[in-house]
C-alpha cells in the first residue's frame, strides 16, 4: 500500500492507494508445455522483482521454483532471470506497479520454472580443466 499525503489549506489529507503488480510468470519443467500463470501482488516502493516472488512463494504458490541466496546483496548471483525480455537478476530488478513478463533464462538448460542451470564461471572453468 502507497500513501499519499495532500495538503489543502490546513487540511492534510491522506489517501491509502493500494497498487498492484501484475506479474505473468512462465512455468513448467523440461518436457512439459511451458505456460503463463498471472497473479496479482501488493506494490510497495523499493521492493525488487524477488521480493515480489517470495510472496507469490508465501501466500498463493509455494511450488513456484525460484532460486537465491542473498536475497539483495548481489553476492550468489543465483536469481537471474528475464524480466521483461531482459536479463537481470531479480534481487536487483525495482518491482513496478503495472504488468511484468518473468521467464527463465533462455540459454540455460531449464530445471523448472525460473530455475535454470546457472553454474559461476569459475567453476565452469574448474571442471573442464579437470577433463
Ligand atoms: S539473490 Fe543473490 S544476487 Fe540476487
Amino acid at each position: 500500500m502507497s500513501q499519499i499525503v495532500n495538503h489543502l489549506g490546513d487540511h492534510r489529507v491522506n489517501l491509502q492507494v493500494n497498487l498492484q503488480v501484475n506479474l505473468r510468470i512462465k512455468r513448467g519443467a523440461p518436457g512439459d508445455a511451458l505456460r503463463f500463470e498471472t497473479h496479482d501482488v501488493p506494490f510497495e516502493p523499493g521492493q525488487s522483482v524477488l521480493d515480489a516472488l517470495r510472496w507469490v512463494r508465501a501466500h498463493v504458490d509455494p511450488s513456484l521454483a525460484i532460486r537465491y541466496s542473498c536475497i539483495n546483496a548481489n553476492a550468489c548471483k543465483e536469481c537471474m532471470m528475464r524480466v521483461d525480455g531482459k536479463t537481470v537478476y531479480a534481487c536487483l530488478a525495482k518491482l513496478e506497479a503495472r504488468e511484468m513478463v518473468i521467464e527463465p533464462l533462455p540459454n540455460k538448460p531449464l530445471v523448472r520454472d525460473l530455475v535454470t542451470e546457472v553454474a559461476p564461471s569459475d567453476e565452469e572453468l574448474f571442471v573442464s580443466s579437470k577433463v
